[in-house]
C-alpha cells in the first residue's frame, strides 16, 4: 500500500483556512503522491469537499461517538462524518485520551464505529515521557493495541499511529532509532494478534514532524507513513513533507 500522510489540524481552521487546502489541491493535481488525508475540524468539511474532488487529497474526522445518533451533547458520530465527506477518522489520539477520558475500550468501539459507517480508522497509541523513562514503553503500548484495536481490523479499513506523547507538540522529535525499534515491537505485537492481516496494517510515526524532518523518518525501516499536527496546517509546510515520502 502507499505511503499515507495524514494532517491533523487539531482545534485550528475557519473557514479562511480553505485556501491552505485550496493550495495543497492545486499543487498535487496530476503528481505521483502517496495517500493524502487532510483531516480538518468537522465544521470545515462540508466546506472542502469540493476542493478536494479532483485531486489525491482526502478529508477525515479527528474523532468519533461510538454510537450512530441519540442523545449525546456535542458529539458527533461516524456516519455524520461520513456523511460531510470524510473518508477516514482518527481515534484514540492521546489529547482525547487525556482531555476526555477516553479509554482503550471506548477507541476500540469508535473505530468500530468507523468501520460501521464505511469510514477507516487511524488509531493512536503512544507512551508518556514518564512511562518511557521508567522502562514500561512496551507494556503500555502492549495494552494499547490489546485494548484499543479491534480483532476485524484489516489494511483497508485501519491505519495505527504511533505517537509519543512527549513528541507531540513538542518540537522534540523521536530519534529514527527510537521510531524503528517502537514500529518493530508494534508491528509484532498486531501480527501477534491479527495474524497476516496484522502484516499489511500501515504503521504511521507521530509527533513533532516536519519539513526538516520528515523525509528521514518516511524512510525508516517500518514507517508507513505519518500523522503531522502543526506543521499541517500550512500547504507549504505539508507538501514539503508530502515529497518525503516514498513512492514505490
Ligand atoms: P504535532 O502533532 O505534529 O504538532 O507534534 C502530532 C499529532 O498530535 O498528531
Amino acid at each position: 500500500m502507499k505511503q499515507l500522510i495524514a494532517g491533523n489540524w487539531k482545534m485550528n481552521g475557519l473557514l479562511a483556512a480553505k485556501a491552505e487546502v485550496v493550495a495543497l489541491a492545486n499543487a498535487l493535481k496530476g503528481r505521483a503522491v502517496p495517500e493524502v488525508l487532510v483531516c480538518p475540524p468537522a465544521t470545515l468539511l462540508r466546506a472542502l469537499i469540493d476542493t478536494v474532488e479532483q485531486s489525491p487529497v482526502r478529508l477525515g474526522g479527528q474523532s468519533c461517538h461510538a454510537k450512530e445518533s441519540g442523545a449525546h451533547t456535542g458529539d458527533i458520530s461516524a456516519e455524520m462524518l461520513k456523511d460531510a465527506g470524510a473518508s477516514y477518522v482518527i481515534v484514540g489520539h492521546s489529547e482525547r485520551r487525556t482531555d476526555h477520558k477516553e479509554s482503550s475500550a471506548e477507541v476500540a468501539a469508535q473505530a468500530n464505529a468507523a468501520w460501521r459507517a464505511g469510514l477507516a480508522a487511524i488509531i493512536c497509541i503512544g507512551e508518556t515521557d514518564a512511562e518511557r523513562a521508567s522502562g514500561r514503553m512496551q507494556d503500555v503500548l502492549a495494552a494499547q493495541i490489546d485494548g484499543s484495536i479491534p480483532a476485524a481490523a484489516t489494511a483497508q479499513n485501519t491505519a495505527v499511529a504511533y505517537e509519543p506523547i512527549w513528541a507531540i507538540g513538542t518540537g522534540k522529535t523521536a530519534s529514527r532509532a527510537d521510531i524503528e525499534e517502537a514500529h518493530a515491537f508494534i508491528r509484532a505485537r498486531i501480527e501477534a494478534k491479527l495474524g497476516a492481516a496484522g502484516r499489511a496494517i500501515r504503521l504511521l510515526y507521530g509527533g513533532s514532524v516536519k519539513p526538516s524532518n520528515a523525509k528521514e523518518i518516511l524512510h525508516a525501516k517500518g514507517v508507513d507513513g505519518v500523522l503531522v499536527g502543526g506543521a499541517s496546517l500550512k500547504a507549504s509546510d505539508f507538501l514539503a513533507i508530502i515529497d518525503g515520502a516514498k513512492l514505490d
